[in-house]
């Protein structure tokens, strides 16, 4: 333990001072992620994945934005708060004005201005009003033009950006960088018209900031709240941040999945014990959990003996079933990808953050619950990209994974 600790602080040592001399050549550039916890109890948070999945699986049928108004005064759905965000930090305007926003790759409208607000007088109104859902949580405002910094070499000069008149499930953050595909913008903008937004990552290929139409994102496993655990490269990938080769993965052809980061995966617990053939799901840091279709589901709680932990909502399992413990096999684009034991519980130093008690083991793997849409079978969550390495390569419409010196970390 003392060794391999000792190990990974040099490692680090070694990583950052690599990562800023490949900064100092040029592009890739690189932006550090923020980890936010506002979390009462986990309900809530898997209430919030559950809510987005199922706008995620049905995001075509809600794309008038006249039937989406009228639902909207009608909703079923609790608005829960974001409860685990990754938060960079990104100037809008001149002069600049900083906004903490989430990054989202299911999503591809970028928006400012629902807490610190919007003030920037370079901004040009379109006249176009911006609509957007995210199954928990919504933001409505008008669409301006401004230049729009990620760092000081990474600036986008005429990006569309949406300044929120009203957001709902965003108390404490500024909006939204969405990285999705561009097509997720179409039937965001009233009056309605059938053009998509180019996002932050394709204005920036555009106009030749970057080299190549992809983004590279990395995460290490943390159990404090607030961590600094994250990065964002735009223009290619952080060679520092993953190990091996990273496996490409060609988005899925099966709708809805087709739409977002989607890929084809199946999945077994240990050896032996199928959990999901060949499907189709997304990936997406917009989801804390790993998320499950219930047949899946159902098959991952029997395989490990878990139960339903009424408090938190979250399956648990004892120390013993822990101990017995088997890795979770992902297995995609011919490469296996092995979520260890460690991986698939909750961080134990938080479970009385999420209402739980310190000497339950919860898990990470939850049910995506009442949608029943072929084609969104799994949404691989941050309790998976912690562990992996991932890639949102526009240009070649593909996905890439890869481990990471953190992939079998015992953080948990
Ligand atoms: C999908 O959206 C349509 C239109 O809003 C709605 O009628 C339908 O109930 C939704 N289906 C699910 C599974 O949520
Ligand atoms: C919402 O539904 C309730 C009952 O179904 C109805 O009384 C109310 O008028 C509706 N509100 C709106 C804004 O449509
Ligand atoms: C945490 O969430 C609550 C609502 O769930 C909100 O009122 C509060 O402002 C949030 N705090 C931070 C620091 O984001
Ligand atoms: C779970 O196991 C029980 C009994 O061991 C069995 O009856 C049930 O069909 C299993 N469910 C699934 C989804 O495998
Ligand atoms: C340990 O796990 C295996 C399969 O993963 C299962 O068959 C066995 O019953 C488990 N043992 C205990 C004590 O839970
Ligand atoms: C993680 O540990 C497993 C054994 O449980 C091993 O097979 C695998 O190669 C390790 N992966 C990495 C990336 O170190």
């Amino acid at each position: 333990m003392l060794f391999l600790a000792a190990f990974t602080a040099l490692a680090l040592l070694f990583v950052s001072a690599s990562a800023s001399i490949l900064q100092l050549k040029q592009s890739p550039v690189t932006l550090s992620l923020a980890r936010r916890l506002n979390l009462t109890s986990a309900h809530n948070l898997v209430r919030h994945d559950q809510a987005r999945a199922k706008y995620l699986g049905n995001r075509s049928s809600n794309l008038n934005l006249h039937s989406r108004d009228a639902s909207t005064a009608n909703r079923s759905e609790a608005v829960d708060n974001q409860a685990v965000t990754y938060i960079a930090d990104i100037s809008v305007g001149i002069p600049p004005i900083m906004y903490s926003l989430i990054v989202d790759t299911g999503s591809s409208n970028t928006w400012v201005g629902a807490n610190t607000k919007y003030s920037s007088t370079s901004g040009v109104v379109t006249g176009n009003v911006v609509d957007v859902q995210y199954g928990s949580g919504e933001f409505a405002g008008i669409e301006v033009v401004d230049t729009v910094s990620i760092t000081p070499s990474l600036v986008i000069a005429h990006q569309s950006i949406g300044v929120a008149k009203e957001a709902e499930g965003f108390d404490g953050i500024d909006g939204i960088i969405g990285i999705g595909p561009a097509g997720l913008t179409k039937g965001t903008l009233l009056p309605a018209h059938d053009d998509q937004i180019p996002t932050i990552t394709d204005n920036l290929y555009t106009d030749k900031v970057i080299a190549d139409n992809s983004i590279g994102i990395f995460f290490h496993p943390t159990n404090v709240a607030e961590d600094l655990n994250g990065q964002i490269t735009w223009g290619g990938v952080d060679n520092s941040k993953y190990t091996g080769d990273i496996t490409y993965i060609p988005i899925t052809k099966s709708s809805p999945a087709s739409d977002y980061w989607g890929i084809d995966q199946s999945i077994t617990y240990g050896s032996d014990t199928p959990i999901l053939s060949s499907s189709a799901g997304i990936v997406d840091t917009g989801t804390t959990l790993i998320m499950l279709t219930t047949d899946a589901f159902n098959k991952y709680k029997n395989a490990t003996g878990a139960v339903d932990d009424q408090a938190t909502g979250l399956l648990s399992i004892t120390p013993t079933q822990y101990a017995n413990l088997s890795s979770l096999f992902f297995i995609s684009g011919g490469t296996t990808f092995e979520l260890v034991p460690n991986a698939q519980i909750f961080p134990r130093t938080l479970n009385t953050v999420i209402g739980g008690t310190t000497s339950t083991i919860y898990l990470m793997i939850a049910d995506l619950g009442s949608i029943e849409v072929a084609g969104l079978a799994f949404i691989n969550g941050y309790a998976f990209l912690e562990r992996f390495y991932s890639v949102y390569d526009t240009t070649n419409k593909r996905v890439g994974l890869a481990t990471t010196p953190f992939t079998n970390a015992t953080t948990n």
